[in-house]
């Protein structure tokens, strides 16, 4: 298949801003059609694609159109039932993130994708932004040596409510914001998710979590993320058994630690570090993540393989999730501090990949 047909369904500012850019900017892939319920939506893409034809229904744009792909950004239930029925049709299928609301859900795309046969994506643009790809190839390699722990700061100030009509502002926010660094927890290994143990704090509309996941390796994970900061932060460290270190700052400054650099100029000394930063003339959505995610899942549609970030590599993810929503139900509910641990809970897995 040479030439990718591509149908866009929500065009709404995650289209715009991000995804549209990254797609026009890569060989060989098509935007044909277009799609919103809310059809002026639909129409302004004619002002950045030639010769779109636009609608308000995606069975009516499947029907017309003999799409090889669709390429989504809508609340999650409408990623779902558009996937399952793309799927059902043999059309290959990138959502963005969050792909559903549940791991039930999850596991119905699946199943649905595996009989079809069909090439699935998840928008996880952390895990493909350059710094990001950068750390990953780091700890990949022999030298680094295995990764022990990955350590996340996912700082947020919202959302503070429940989003998409759900009825939980805590699922909401992890589906919303946490779902990226779950995510990032998890591409350092093919193992499963073996323990969770998590706490909530809530006070007023905002809350703060902890989630500590360990894998079935004995590699281990801990994420502090929450609405109730002040503004968007981003950290991560990486802690390898040769007791080496990565530490990423704001998805940008990348910094590796050893116990001893030898640089060109100075030789071997305890104090030295290695650090890296994007080019300022890489583009924005290279660097951003969304040039490699959307680039990655057409190369997977090229060659019949499966995309990197598929609805399966989803799977642990969806578990933490679940395992942290599990302990919502709010415990000891007598009187009301002003700030309280809603959840606090260790659960072991029996639901692995
Ligand atoms: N990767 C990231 O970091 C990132 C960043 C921002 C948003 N997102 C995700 O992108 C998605 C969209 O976010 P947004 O900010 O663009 O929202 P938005 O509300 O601006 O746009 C969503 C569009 O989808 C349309 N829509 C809803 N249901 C539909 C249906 N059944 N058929 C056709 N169109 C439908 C709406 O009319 C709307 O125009 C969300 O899932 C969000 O989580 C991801």
């Amino acid at each position: 298949m040479s030439l990718i047909r591509v149908g866009l369904v929500g065009i709404g500012a995650q289209t715009k801003e991000n995804l549209l850019p990254s797609l026009l900017q890569i060989p060989d892939v098509q935007i044909v059609a277009g799609c919103d319920l809310d059809f002026e939506r639909a129409q302004t893409l004619r002002s950045y694609v030639r010769d779109v034809q636009v609608f308000k229904d995606v069975a009516t744009m499947l029907s017309c159109m003999g799409l090889d792909a669709l390429v989504l950004a809508c609340p999650p239930q409408a990623h779902r039932d558009i996937s399952l029925m793309a799927i059902e049709r043999g059309v290959h299928v990138f959502v963005e993130k969050p792909p559903c609301f549940t791991l039930g859900e999850l596991k119905e795309m699946i199943d649905a994708a595996t009989r079809k046969k069909v090439v699935t994506g998840v928008g996880l643009n952390f895990r493909f932004a350059r710094p990001v790809q950068q750390l990953r190839k780091i700890a990949a390699s022999e030298k680094f040596g295995q990764v022990a722990h990955v350590q996340i700061n996912h700082y947020a100030n919202k959302p503070r409510a429940p989003l998409w009509g759900h009825s939980s502002t805590l699922r909401s926010f992890l589906l919303a914001q946490t779902i990226h660094s779950i995510d990032l927890t998890t591409v350092f290994g093919k193992d499963s998710v073996t323990d969770v143990h998590s706490t909530v704090q809530q006070a007023a509309d905002a809350m703060l979590a902890r989630i500590d996941v360990t894998f079935s390796s004995g590699r281990t994970a801990s994420i502090l993320t929450g609405s109730m900061f002040p503004y968007f932060e981003f950290d991560m460290k990486v802690i390898s058994e040769k007791s080496s270190m990565i530490t990423l700052d704001n998805l940008w400054n990348m910094t590796l630690h050893e116990s001893e650099i030898a640089t060109r100029v100075v030789g071997g000394d305890k104090r030295w570090r290695n650090s890296w930063q994007p080019s300022p003339l890489d583009s924005g959505y290279a660097r951003s993540g969304y040039n490699g995610e959307l680039t990655g899942f057409f190369n997977a549609i090229r060659t019949g393989t499966s995309f990197e970030a598929d609805f399966v590599s989803m799977i642990p993810t969806y578990q933490v999730i679940e395992q942290v929503c599990a302990g919502e139900v709010q415990v000891g509910d007598t009187g009301l501090p002003a700030l309280r641990v809603i959840e606090e809970k260790k659960i072991r897995s029996t639901t692995n990949a």
